[in-house]
């Protein structure tokens, strides 16, 4: 038997899950045992940590960042020694987010966990521009093979760290703490609920932060939103918008599950000129 790996993710709209998962099967396929726990649901599998050989962490890029979500749950790891850590993070572009791991690694650091590997996967972005299907097909499939190649790296314990320059890493400190103060406010004043809903709760129920409740007969927000847009993608009624920020999500909505099974929106509309700037984006990635 191989190594026991423990992963602990958050994602808000699927795509760290689907590498989560990537990364899951290449370890089973290389006879190590690999568990896989959402940071939402971390609270009671904890005590997992001390047996594991080495612990996963994964989230989605958010302002060059790991989500608050995410540096929280790292300050609540228990203490343990130089447990052998690697890190994989999702984001819709590599550009500038080398550095997006850097807090993490400082707070995992403080408990013990010391971080020997980290990777960036190019996934579709959720938010703002829309990524044609052909594209979001071809990162998912890239991932499983980078997946494969993390996973023979970190069984052999080879050490592959990433960072920005100190200049950049600062921009990117100042931009996620904006960040993280905008989703509060976004989340607080400007999540809405139209007459769409049909008081279903799905929002209710899947809020990572718990920030959604129903009061009086209404859908409210509270102060806790990470932006993580799960629950605009995931109502059944599409009753969820950002007021004056509707630009921030997608029109077809993102369901990565459905684009990559042909369900749903079956070619979001763009340009084969768009196609083409996309393929041109990814092409060093995808080639590496
Ligand atoms: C609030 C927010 C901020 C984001 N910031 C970045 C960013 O700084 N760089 C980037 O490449 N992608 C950024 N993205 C895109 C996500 O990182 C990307 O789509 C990721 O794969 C989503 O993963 P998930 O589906 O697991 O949440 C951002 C997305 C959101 C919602
Ligand atoms: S998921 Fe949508 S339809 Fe269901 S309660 Fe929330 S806002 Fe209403
Ligand atoms: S309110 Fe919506 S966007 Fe904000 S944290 Fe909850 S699920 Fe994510």
């Amino acid at each position: 038997m191989g190594n026991s790996v423990l992963i602990f993710y958050f994602s808000g709209t699927g795509n760290t899950k689907y590498v989560a998962e990537k990364i899951q099967e290449s370890f089973i396929k290389k006879n190590s045992s690999c568990t896989l726990v959402a940071i939402e649901q971390a609270k009671a599998q904890l005590h997992l940590i001390e047996a594991a050989d080495k612990v996963g962490i994964g989230f989605p890029v958010h302002a060059f960042n790991a989500p608050k979500i995410v540096l929280d749950f790292a300050d609540a790891l228990p203490q343990t020694v130089n447990k052998k850590t690697f890190i994989f993070k999702s984001a819709g572009d590599t550009l500038g987010n080398a550095g997006s791991t850097l807090e993490l690694k400082n707070r995992l650091k403080k408990n013990g966990y010391i971080v020997f590997h980290e990777s960036l996967y190019a996934m579709p972005t959720n938010m703002v521009s829309q990524y044609p299907n052909s594209i979001i097909k071809e990162l998912c499939l890239f991932a499983q093979k980078k997946a494969e190649q993390d996973v023979f790296e970190i069984n052999a314990e080879q050490t592959r760290l990433q960072n920005n320059s100190w200049p950049l890493n600062i921009c990117s400190w100042l931009f996620s703490r904006f960040e993280t103060f905008g989703a509060c406010m976004l989340g607080r004043f400007h999540y809405r609920v139209s007459d769409a809903c049909n008081h279903c709760k799905t929002c209710i129920k899947i809020c990572p932060t718990k920030n959604i409740c129903e009061k009086n007969n209404k859908i409210k927000f509270g102060w806790k939103c990470i932006l993580c847009l799960r629950c605009i993608y995931s109502c059944p009624k599409r009753a969820i918008y950002i007021w004056l920020f509707r630009w921030m999500c997608l029109k077809d909505m993102y369901k990565i599950n459905d684009i990559l099974q042909n369900k749903g929106s079956p070619q979001n509309e763009l340009s084969a000129k768009k196609i083409k700037f996309y393929s041109e984006r990814f092409k060093d990635y995808l080639q590496k």
